[in-house]
């Protein structure tokens, strides 16, 4: 065993693939999740992807006692990986205050219990969100970080300052932020996916579900932006890949390799696909034909953002592997499996 990672938001998206990720690794993982946006049979399944059962503690990160308890009942908590937030966009418009709440004071607790419980590091969830539009694509981390557009990215922008302050200020602690692209498709056995409660904002959900009859039609937003075909460009990266990178940053930090006490990187494929092109890639790749129709622009949609994962590749020495088809017919299966599931 290589040690204990304390992974909170561990039963969301990102976070589920991430826990199975740790434990074919070697390491041993305690969950911590409210489960305000994903469920506890999360945790069986993460069991029958790895065939080890991760600990779990339902508790919210805004709870200091609560995860200060959580840390005495599993001592030895070597590193955290903070997943933890909330991250609609829109939501975050409407409910500024929950967004700032939720996200910040969580990472704050996070913080402050560490050096109580002598853990070495944390691994944050960022966002290429950061970047705003960039002027120069595609985009390194020396990027200017630009004003943000949403609550929730400013959250991650505000994050990313308190944990540079933290370690500046003599936190005997380290970390390594994420810059996390579009992450998209499920795990292979499609027992682990993206379950958004509600009407999904996010563009491969939206997709799956229309496929599947679920949404009558896609509405793609905006077929006028300076791009070769006129709709939005992404970086696509797959969830597998994305969660392995979080398992070498974790090896980064306990085995001391760290060149600075915070380090950042981009975590994308380094293609961007246009809206358009990625429709098509699901339709040619499943075989299912999907209804969709250009509608406007979505208000504070970047134009084009696609990473350069030099420094991830080079530094990390990891690289995003899986294809987009197989990417996308990944999602598809995990949506013909939460059919089968009888849950959509
Ligand atoms: C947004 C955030 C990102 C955040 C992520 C998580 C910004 C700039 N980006 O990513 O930081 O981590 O959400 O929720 O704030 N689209 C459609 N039809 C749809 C849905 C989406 O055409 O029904 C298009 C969008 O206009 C966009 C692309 O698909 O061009 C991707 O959208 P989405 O999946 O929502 O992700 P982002 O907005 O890139």
């Amino acid at each position: 065993m290589k040690g204990k990672i304390l992974v909170t938001g561990g039963t969301g998206y990102i976070g589920s693939h991430t826990v199975v990720e740790l434990q074919n690794s070697g390491y041993e993982v305690v969950i911590v999740d409210n489960l305000s946006n994903s469920n506890a049979d999360v945790v069986d399944n993460i069991e029958k992807v790895s065939g080890i059962r991760p600990a779990f503690e339902m508790v919210d990160c805004l709870d200091f006692n609560g995860m200060n308890a959580v840390f005495d009942k599993h001592p030895g908590i070597k590193a955290i990986i903070h997943f933890a937030a909330s991250k609609a966009v829109g939501e975050s418009v409407q409910k500024p205050l929950l967004y700032y709440r939720n996200n910040l004071v969580s990472l704050v607790n996070v913080l402050e219990l560490m050096p109580m419980h002598k853990v070495e590091g944390i691994v944050f969830s960022s966002s290429c969100t950061v970047y705003g539009q960039p002027d120069i694509l595609p985009v390194t981390e020396e990027a200017p970080i630009k004003k943000a557009e949403s609550p929730y990215g400013n959250t991650k922008q505000i994050n990313e300052e308190i944990i540079h302050d933290t370690v500046a200020s003599g936190s005997p602690i380290s970390a390594i932020l994420l810059r996390y692209f579009n992450p998209i498709g499920a795990h292979p056995t499609a027992l682990l996916g993206e379950l958004p409660n509600g009407v999904p904002q996010n563009l491969v959900p939206f997709l799956t579900q229309t496929a599947m009859g679920i949404r009558e039609e896609l509405s793609v937003f905006g077929d006028d932006y300076d791009t070769p075909d006129g709709s939005c460009i992404r970086d696509f990266i797959n969830v597998v890949d994305l969660a392995k990178a979080h398992v070498i940053a974790i090896d980064r930090i306990l085995e001391s390799k760290q060149l600075e006490p915070v380090e950042v990187f981009n975590i994308g494929t380094g293609r961007g696909l246009s809206v358009l092109e990625l429709i098509k890639g699901f339709e040619e790749s499943t075989g299912v034909k999907l209804n969709y129709k250009i509608v406007g622009r979505r208000a504070g949609d970047i134009e084009k953002v696609w990473a350069n994962p030099d420094k991830a590749n080079n530094v990390l020495g990891w690289t995003a592997k899986e294809t987009i088809e197989d990417t996308l017919r990944s999602a598809w299966n995990w949506q013909l499996k939460l059919r089968e599931r009888g849950i959509q």
